[in-house]
């Protein structure tokens, strides 16, 4: 017992203690293990920064290739998931199909569901990792009726991930290293962000000694809405419905600030960054490079900086400190890649999977864990006695 006070949203409870992600919202940092954000997006790798997240250091070159090796091998799944992937219909939305197969790993995998035993908690990690990347590419075969690629041992993680997605077999393949350097560091971008809502959702199924399927599963849900992971999703198709409807960048902003139907500046505000996201600001720059690069102008990246222009100099905007977030420009440089709106948040989803599972894993060895379970304060009815239906 004792007081109980409410906290919609989680503004002010902090839900744990963790060594990982630090994030300093006024003066728009963040830092995993310690590193900060532009130097990892720079200088590291997407497999380098996961092993950072989850063991809590940076790998000795030993360590890294042991670890990049170990996750090459297993990103081949068993004939029967490659089936399974089969049986959604095409175009159902594919954050369902990732979080439906998520959770069903552990149907393949038994042998890696002891939350408790160290070397299984390993190889689940491990699993996770490798089957998300091969998962992920499905998501985009499925949908355009192509079929589904082995993966290729020899090649980087990034590199045959975009390899698997868009080759057509029996054709040579080779990516453009713009494109894989680009990919590799959104995903070392998206690797973690604290407690946020699907942080907080792996965290509490888990807390149930629930698989970290299943919990990375329900994560995957929480990321789908576009209050969250969706969002970059929604950005595209708010700068697409800009660009068709012939209204103006500023009639637009004119029904963001009056909320005329809820409309939102979608990619705009965060919970705690009440500045710069420093991961939207590397995003911009790597949007222009990446656009340049691949010699394709789009006008939608045009109305994007013309909504942030506007957005950064009006007093709605300043008053409430909404800043540009990760997801504002992320979705332009994804469709310049030839990816299709609706893999956005999956590739989102594949960029956190470190963070899900470094979490996950931080959580079960903390002692101060508990089973997640949130008070509340009743305002319903008080005792009243049942009346016979035949009475009402
Ligand atoms: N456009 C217009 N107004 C906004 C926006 C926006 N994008 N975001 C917040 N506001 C207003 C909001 O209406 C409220 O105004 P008032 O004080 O007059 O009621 C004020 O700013 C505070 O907003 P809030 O909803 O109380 O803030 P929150 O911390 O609960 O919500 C948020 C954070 C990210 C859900 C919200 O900013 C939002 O809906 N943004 C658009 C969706 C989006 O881009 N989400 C991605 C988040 S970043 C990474 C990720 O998780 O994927």
């Amino acid at each position: 017992t004792g007081m109980v006070t409410v906290d919609p949203g989680f503004m002010n409870t902090a839900s744990c203690e963790s060594e990982i992600t630090y994030i300093d919202g006024d003066a728009g940092i963040l830092r995993y293990r310690g590193y900060a954000i532009d130097q990892l997006a720079e200088k590291s790798s997407f497999l380098e920064v996961a092993y950072l997240l989850i063991h809590g250091e940076l790998p000795s070159p030993s360590e890294h290739d042991a670890f990049v090796e170990r996750v090459n091998r297993h990103t081949l799944v068993h004939e029967d998931f490659r089936t399974f992937m089969g049986t959604f219909p095409r175009d159902g939305h594919p954050m369902a199909v990732m979080a439906s197969a998520i959770n069903a790993l552990s149907t393949f995998y038994p042998e890696s569901l002891d939350p408790f035993d160290d070397e299984t908690v390993e190889l689940a990690t491990v699993l996770l990792l490798a089957k998300s990347r091969t998962i992920t590419s499905y998501l985009h075969r499925r949908r355009v009726g192509e079929p589904l690629l082995y993966p290729d041992y020899s090649r980087g993680y990034v590199e045959d991930f975009l390899r698997m997605t868009f080759a057509v077999p029996y054709m040579q393949y080779d990516s453009d290293p713009t494109v894989v350097d680009a990919l590799d560091k959104l995903l070392i971008l998206h690797a973690d962000h604290e407690q946020n809502c699907s942080t907080s959702t792996v965290r509490v199924v888990g807390s149930s000694h629930a698989n970290i399927y299943a919990s990375v599963a329900a994560g995957i849900n929480a990321l789908s809405g576009p209050l969250h992971g969706g969002a970059n999703e929604s950005v595209l198709k708010m700068l697409t419905e800009i660009q068709g409807s012939g209204t103006t960048v500023q009639d637009f902003m004119s029904k963001v600030k009056n909320k005329e139907d809820g409309v939102r500046l979608m990619g705009f505000g965060h919970r705690v960054y009440k500045n710069y996201d420093p991961r939207a600001a590397i995003v911009k720059k790597s949007a222009d490079a990446v656009l340049s690069t691949l010699g394709k102008r789009d006008e939608l990246l045009d109305i994007a900086m013309e909504l942030e222009d506007i957005a950064l100099n009006d007093d709605y905007f300043i008053e409430r400190k909404l800043y540009p977030n990760v997801d504002f420009y992320t979705g332009l440089i994804y469709k310049a890649m030839g990816f299709e709106p609706a893999m956005f948040t999956p590739l989102f989803a594949l960029g956190r999977m470190p963070g899900w599972i470094a979490q996950w894993r931080e959580m079960m060895k903390d002692p101060q864990t508990k089973i997640g379970r949130p008070r509340q304060i009743y305002t319903g009815a008080t005792q009243r006695d049942y009346v016979d239906l035949s009475a009402r």
